[in-house]
């Protein structure tokens, strides 16, 4: 009988080996645009969640047809031509970390704790009867364990919070994960962010905090036994409403006469 070869075992391995790898690889390069185009359908969702509009058993495509992305730039609050920048393919951590269109934050500036900001940022205007009724604005920051994403729903006005969908975080599940609560994002409704000087006045404040009737216009109440998380919610709200974030645009937009006008 012919003596099998010493390393025969180790060739069988080794081809074993490479066929699964490349199977994997092949998996992994051909499942990439499913795992795309769920992202997308997921954040689709969330933005119809964050503007009250979302139905469950509607197609989201059908639903979005009445939202319009644009990109703005954000240090003069101006739209951006989407032949410039398409909307569509436009990924914006992405831009907040490439240097030719992100830059760093001082510590004195990041109170939201995202380190890096893009120069642009997306908008989605809600239409309603060919008008724009909301705009829904995508905002981050820091919360106890992890960056805590959100889209925040603001009314034509400029001023008062539609909705929040927070969808992405690491916070601890029934603590500071609580900010997915449908019932808590449900309080954020009818708040207004700025007094009638224009001050932000907006405030996520430690729950159970005694709030005066006229200031509770501007309060959510925070998460109970969850103050840290609730700290980086109203940091990353006084950020990105601030004169960093969202202010240019609805400076710019008011200048323009709102929205419709
Ligand atoms: C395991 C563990 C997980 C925690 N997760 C959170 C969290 O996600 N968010 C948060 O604000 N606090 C969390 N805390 C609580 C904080 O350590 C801290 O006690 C709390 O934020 C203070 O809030 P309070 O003043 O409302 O009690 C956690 C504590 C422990 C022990």
């Amino acid at each position: 009988m012919a003596e099998e070869h010493p390393l025969k075992p180790f060739y069988s391995v080794l081809v074993l080996a490479f066929a699964c790898s490349a199977l994997v690889a092949a998996a992994a390069v051909g499942l990439r645009p499913l795992q795309d185009a769920n992202r997308s359908l997921d954040q689709k969702k969330n933005i119809l969640a964050a503007a009250g509009i979302y139905q469950i058993n509607k197609p989201v495509a059908e639903q979005f047809e009445s939202i319009e992305a644009r990109i703005i730039e954000l240090g003069s609050g101006k739209f951006v031509d989407p032949g410039k920048i398409d909307p569509a393919s436009f990924n914006q951590l992405a831009t907040a970390l490439s240097d030719n269109s992100g830059k760093e934050l001082d510590k004195s500036i990041d109170i939201a704790g995202i380190r890096r900001l893009e120069n642009y940022s997306l908008v989605y205007l809600v239409k309603k009867n060919e008008k724009v009724d909301e705009i829904v604005l995508p905002v981050r920051g820091k919360g106890l364990w992890s960056t805590l994403y959100a889209y925040v729903a603001i009314d034509a006005d400029l001023n008062t919070v539609r909705g929040v969908s927070f969808y992405q975080h690491g916070e601890t599940p029934g603590l500071g994960g609580e900010v997915s609560n449908p019932r808590w994002q449900k309080s954020w409704q009818d708040k207004k962010l700025f007094s009638p000087q224009g001050q932000l006045q907006f405030d996520v404040v430690k729950s159970g905090t005694q709030v005066s009737p006229e200031n509770a216009i501007y309060r959510v109440d925070g998460l109970s036994g969850a103050t840290l998380t609730t700290q980086g919610v109203d940091r990353l709200m006084r950020f990105w409403f601030g004169q960093h974030g969202f202010q240019p645009f609805f400076e710019e937009v008011r200048k323009q006469g709102g929205f419709n006008g």
